[in-house]
């Protein structure tokens, strides 16, 4: 019997929806909202209404992307949470109401335990490996930072947390004040292609065991940048490729530290890498060069399997139908988990 499973992802910024069949891809579809980029943020009650307007043509789309009928689908799977209040009830109301329709179950998914599970998603005709339990996930997005080992699919442990700012945050406040485009990991990630990173030195933040620490460097950032700019208006301008090649060193270089760290201490060597930050260049390819030195099985996601994207949640649905774990029509989003 096929299992197709829809997944709503509206968390945040992105409106998506996906299809899943038996844990094969058969359709990813995102719409993007770009008010937000002039405000220099996501602003909460845009997304809400442009997740609105959003939603049915989003799904229209996945259904006919994957060539598949409304009476096909088996179980709707929807973000619960964490993320904006406004933006997860669009998608829940959607999922809620779809089910109802169709007369299927409704399928609630933490989008965090979603973006580890990107690695098992399947792709027709393609044999690529997907990790083996357990193994450590460095979970780095735009609202989180944890260390997770993952025992099952649906059995994770967090060994570690940011105590303040998430990775994310840090490379887009850090972009924001150097007055880059949002979201600013692109655009450093970008720019930083032309720069060296020796050239500035940041803090490192001293944080016990495997928890992180980005607010201590976002300061020393600002403060560095406002030192330099009252000897030179155009200090930015002049060495923003340095400046971003060395800030995006800093960050890498503290998840990285963290993540051996704690691979050795749990004496796991399958790594695997999750979340928006994810998408960057400099920590695939330090990562990718580690994992050689110290014999790590790595496994780094498809580019579009990094940032918020609605196959994570319908993977994730599957199989939480594999053990029957379905939602009641009256759940609720929550905004933190
Ligand atoms: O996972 P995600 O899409 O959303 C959350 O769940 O938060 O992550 C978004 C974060 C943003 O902070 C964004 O700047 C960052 O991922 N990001 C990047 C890159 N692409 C996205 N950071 C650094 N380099 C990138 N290439
Ligand atoms: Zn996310």
């Amino acid at each position: 019997m096929n299992i197709t499973i829809l997944g709503i992802e509206s968390s945040c910024d992105d409106t998506a929806a996906a299809v899943i069949r038996n844990g094969y891809i058969l359709s990813n579809v995102i719409a993007d909202q770009d008010v937000h980029k002039r405000y220099g943020g996501v602003v909460p009650e845009l997304a809400s209404r442009a997740h609105q307007q959003n939603i049915i043509p989003v799904v229209d789309q996945a259904l006919e992307r994957a060539g598949v009928r409304q009476d096909e689908i088996s179980a709707v799977a929807f973000t619960k949470g964490p993320g904006l209040m406004g933006s997860l009830l669009v998608g829940s109301s959607f999922a809620k109401g779809f089910a109802l329709a169709r007369k299927i179950p409704v399928i609630d998914v933490n989008h965090l335990q979603a973006h580890i599970l990107v690695h098992f998603i399947k792709k027709e005709g393609e044999s690529a490996k997907s990790p083996e339990f357990p193994f450590l996930c460095l979970l780095v997005s735009g609202g989180h930072t944890q260390l997770v080992i993952v025992r099952d699919y649906l059995d994770i442990q967090i060994i570690g947390n940011t105590i303040d700012d998430a990775a994310g945050e840090a490379f887009d406040k850090c972009a924001k004040v150097m007055g880059l485009e949002y979201p600013g990991g692109p655009s450093i990630d970008r720019i930083a292609k032309g720069g060296n990173p020796e050239v500035f030195q940041f803090t490192k933040p001293r944080v016990e065991e495997f928890n992180f620490s980005f607010s201590g460097l976002k300061t020393n950032f600002l403060y560095f940048l406002r030192d330099n700019l009252k000897m030179g208006k155009d200090f930015i301008r002049n060495n923003q490729a340095d400046l971003c090649a060395s800030l995006q060193k800093t960050i890498v270089e503290i998840l990285l530290d963290k993540c051996i760290n704690a691979s050795e201490s749990a004496g796991i060597n399958t790594i695997a890498l999750a979340g928006g930050v994810s998408a960057n260049s400099e920590l695939r390819a330090v990562f990718t060069y580690e994992a050689e030195k110290r014999k790590w099985n790595l496994f780094i996601p498809e580019i579009r399997y990094t940032t918020d994207n609605a196959a994570m949640i319908a993977i994730t649905g599957y199989y939480k139908y594999l053990k029957g774990e379905f939602a009641s029509l009256d759940i609720t989003p929550v905004a933190k988990i």
